[in-house]
């Protein structure tokens, strides 16, 4: 029997953010260099995007580029932008196939003009698909987003467009880049670090973490499945005591 057999669909998280790490060490492993091992991560994107569309997952947040990845060697850098232009010119058919729409969150104006372009082309061209929402964080660092939503909630008190005593979670969610997007219910990290790397601070304050061992490249859909069964044998509380949560058994 698959393991897929096990999942629940009834029980599905809505949006699963995955910090996608270990390239660099699978690549050591075969004693070839880092970009090698970003390459062959392209395949586990690929395989993951689908089998998540495939399962009914509504947002799929993969953690691409960060703010801090800007300090590692320029070649490295150079190598990782370019596999992003030619994977989204080679993936666009594949989310149009799947009805995925694409959309980032991050400090694109960053990003090499090359780059921004090809990305705007795509979320033009997938803005109407509604199946799933891909979501590539790219230049992005969570206290980057919340200092900018903190800017921009600062202008609209400034021009009084909006009342400090109002603020509530709400007004801090409208302001983040994932505004209108739920929050991600799993979190999953490759590579065996047990770190959120600046990611998703304020959005995974509930989020179930799943650390696994597996390097980047060779994460596939059972992978996938294997996090998500562990994600439903766990009870979320949200705060509350067990027997709140199903009082047939107090
Ligand atoms: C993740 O793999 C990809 C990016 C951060 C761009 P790494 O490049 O961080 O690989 P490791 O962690 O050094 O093995
Ligand atoms: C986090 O991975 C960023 C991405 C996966 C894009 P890193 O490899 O950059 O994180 P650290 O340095 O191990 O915390
Ligand atoms: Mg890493």
């Amino acid at each position: 029997m698959s393991v897929k057999q096990n999942i629940d669909i009834q029980r599905l998280p809505k949006h699963i953010a995955i910090i996608m790490d270990g390239n660099g060490r699978w690549a050591k492993q075969k004693g070839k260099i880092r970009t090698f091992g970003h390459q062959h991560g392209v395949a586990a994107v690929k395989d993951t995007v689908e089998s998540c569309a495939e399962l009914g997952i509504k947002v799929l947040t993969l953690y691409a580029f960060s703010t801090e990845n800007w300090k590692r060697p320029q070649f490295e850098i150079n190598a990782l932008m370019q596999l992003l232009v030619q994977s989204i010119s080679k993936e666009t058919p594949t989310l149009m196939e799947n009805n995925i729409r694409l959309i980032t969150i991050g400090d694109t104006e960053s990003l090499p003009s090359g780059v921004s372009k090809k990305l705007k082309k795509v979320i033009s061209d997938t803005a109407n698909n509604t199946r799933m929402t891909l979501v590539l964080a790219l230049s992005y660092s969570s206290r980057w987003e919340i200092t900018r939503a903190m800017k921009l909630i600062g202008e609209k008190i400034k021009k009084g467009e909006l009342d400090p005593a109002k603020i509530d979670e709400k007004t801090i969610d409208n302001h983040l880049c994932t505004a209108g997007l739920p929050d991600p219910e799993l979190l999953i990290r490759t590579s065996g670090e047990n770190r959120i790397s600046n990611y998703l601070l304020w959005q995974i304050a509930y989020a179930e973490l799943y650390f696994t061992s597996k390097l980047w490249p060779d994460f596939r859909r059972e992978d996938l499945y294997e996090a998500l069964i562990d994600y439903q044998s766990r009870e979320r509380r949200f705060g509350l005591t067990s027997e709140q949560l199903s009082p047939d058994h107090a």
